[in-house]
């Protein structure tokens, strides 16, 4: 949500700052812009695409070697020039690039007003700038200070990058709830700066992540310094990544989303084969020892999360009730975290996230941990900030996703649920060994059942073509599959704008019934075992009223096919991997719709990924 690029060093600022924005750009698109500096700050800007910016830019850059850029997903203010990022302080000496929220700025932005300060537009980061500006203009400090001195009275969550004409060799970066990275070169006349490790790795794979309330100072011949925000000098931690800049390109794929769900069979693998022993496949979570005894006595587990990684986390309430018998309360981070949630010491609060960066799963995690509970995290983002300040992290080991729509970070977040599932119930007593071994085999087959419901991808876009002019969809689960359900819907309302609800199957008596007819399709996931009865009896509900019916079905079927439109055929599988296998066919139907229908798939309009802001 907002990319932030920094640059201090000797190559030209700009190339480097346009080339880390495009990979910054899922983060936001509504607008872009650098601003470089020698003997004056040079600012381009313009609403849209980071190509916008790019042709934009003129030769005065040439030889400006301090910079700093951003991509914008709009908060205050429209996606205009005049709100992009950089912001020039009205002396037009110190200028900033911010990714988060400002509480308080009507209330410094008033104090502005008083001392004769004017605005261009309406944002929230342009009074961040001036007010820094009339700090220092007060105390004649140099920037650091006078950020410093700023920041004491601005409530919110910000990671900032600002340079100041008159000290043209410095730049500050300072993090409140805002992720923000510092690339370390070896040399003290080089330092990179960006929202996160993407960036910077084919520049040096020597990150140091900053700390809420880091402020740091990059200065040319300087040692990177870290400072409270009232000066009090900090230690940091740099960390060696060994990440590869080959597996965050879309290869020969036309689009990141559909690379990163054809890249399924193998995320699935990794991150399975990475907390099972591959010689006798016993799970096993890295450095989880210490809580297991917490865990496995636990009296309930909490999980918060947003979005497709609340979908996991219902399909994970299914799975550790059923294996573990641990109460388990999904809750919509957003929600929990401000309705003063009973939460005790006892309990084990998991926080299931991608990017382990979104503001309102973050909060809830800190809230948490607060009032004692144990706290744990799924995660995808090596050194995320949930992953730093949780009591355990479980790694999915699905790679960066680029794409907005979450889709193997969904699959590798399910299979690390199961695991712990598996091992939970274990450990409790509540399953068998030869249970835990024969889920265990069945889960290892995974990759390979995945990579069979690809040999349907062409069968998926034919039948998506029937539906580029369709307005709404209803989705129906039952059990373990209701949440593919909620998943399949927000799918394809995020990349086709297509209206797409999702509910469990019976609940649809109790209201959806009255919108279907011969216009309005339902999509049934109809794997289920035990309920697929009571699902054909919903399927023959909606034919009755004439709604046209597509059916995720398993291979062996037998009376759905004959009910549906259209079918699409998965392998048989125990109820406890339903979800994964129900969940592709889905992704690729919503892939096909959008494409067809002329959408952006890997940048919805108003999505961002990684969700920074509440
Ligand atoms: C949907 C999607 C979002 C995220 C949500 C949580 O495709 O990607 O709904 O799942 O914003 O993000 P993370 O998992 O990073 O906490």
């Amino acid at each position: 949500m907002c990319g932030i690029v920094g640059y201090i060093g000797k190559k030209q600022a700009s190339n480097i700052l346009i080339e880390g924005l495009k990979k910054l750009e899922y983060r936001g698109y509504d607008s872009a812009g650098i601003a470089v500096l020698d003997n004056d700050i040079l600012v381009y800007k313009q609403p849209g695409k980071v190509v916008n910016l790019e042709e934009s830019i003129d030769e005065k850059v040439v030889g400006k070697t301090i910079g700093i850029a951003h991509t914008r997903w709009a908060t205050h203010g429209e996606p205009t020039v005049e709100n992009a990022h950089p912001h020039k302080s009205n002396n037009q000496e110190i200028v900033l690039v911010h990714n988060g929220i400002i509480e308080n700025y009507k209330f410094l932005k008033d104090e502005l007003l008083d001392h004769g300060f004017t605005f261009l537009g309406q944002t929230d980061t342009e009074v961040l700038v001036n007010y820094i500006q009339y700090i220092q203009d007060k105390d004649q400090s140099t920037i650091d200070v006078a950020v410093r001195k700023a920041l004491q009275n601005v409530n919110g969550a910000y990671a900032l990058a600002i340079i100041d004409k008159k000290e043209p060799n410095k730049m500050v970066v300072t993090r409140k709830g805002s992720p923000l990275a510092i690339g370390l070169t070896g040399t003290n006349d080089e330092f990179y700066v960006a929202s996160d490790a993407i960036p910077i790795i084919e520049h040096t794979q020597s990150l140091v992540y900053l700390n809420d309330n880091d402020v740091v100072v990059l200065e040319r011949g300087q040692q990177m310094k870290v400072t409270d925000i009232y000066g009090v000098e900090k230690q940091y931690k740099v960390k060696t990544l060994d990440l590869n800049l080959d597996k965050v390109s879309k290869g020969d794929y036309e689009h990141y989303m559909l690379k990163e769900i054809f890249e399924q069979p193998s995320t699935i693998k990794n991150t399975l084969f990475s907390h099972l022993n591959t010689e006798n496949s016993n799970i096993h979570f890295e450095n989880l020892d210490e809580l297991k005894e917490k865990l496995v006595k636990a009296s309930r587990i909490i999980i918060v999360s947003c979005g497709t990684s609340w979908h996991a986390g219902i399909v994970g309430e299914y799975i550790i009730e059923e294996l573990a018998r641990i109460p388990v309360e999904v809750e919509y981070a957003s929600e929990f975290r401000y309705r003063n949630p009973i939460i005790t010491k006892d309990d084990i609060v998991m926080a299931i996230s991608q990017s382990g960066e979104t503001a309102d799963t973050l909060a809830a995690l800190r809230y948490s941990k607060a009032q004692g509970a144990t706290t744990f995290c799924v995660c995808n983002v090596f050194n995320s900030s949930m992953a730093r300040e949780c009591d355990f992290t479980a790694y999915t080991y699905a790679g960066a996703e680029i794409g907005v729509a979450s889709t193997k970070a969904f699959t590798a977040q399910v299979a690390v649920v199961s695991l712990l599932a598996i091992q939970l119930g274990l450990e409790r007593n509540e399953i068998t060994q030869e249970r835990a071994n024969s889920l265990v085999e069945e889960i290892k087959t995974l990759p390979s059942v995945v990579n069979h419901i690809f040999n349907i991808d062409d069968h998926i876009k034919s039948v998506a073509k029937n539906y580029i002019k369709t307005t709404s969809f209803l989705f129906l689960g039952r059990g373990i599959n209701f949440p593919i359900a909620l998943e399949g819907a927000l799918k394809l309302k995020e990349i086709s704008y297509i209206h797409a609800e999702g509910y469990p199957a019976a609940e649809m008596k109790h209201g959806p019934i009255a919108m279907i007819e011969e216009s309005l399709p339902t999509v049934i996931i109809a794997t289920n075992n035990e309920y697929y009865d009571k699902l054909v009896s919903n399927a023959q509900e909606v034919k009755a009223r004439k709604g046209p019916i597509i059916a995720v079905v398993n291979e062996d079927d037998s009376e759905m096919i004959h009910t549906a439109d259209f079918v699409f055929k998965v392998p048989r599988v125990s109820d406890m991997l339903q979800p994964i296998v129900a969940v592709l066919p889905l992704q690729l139907f919503s892939y096909h719709v959008a494409v067809l229908k002329g959408c952006n798939v890997d940048q919805p309009r108003n999505l961002a990924k990684s969700v920074t802001v509440e």
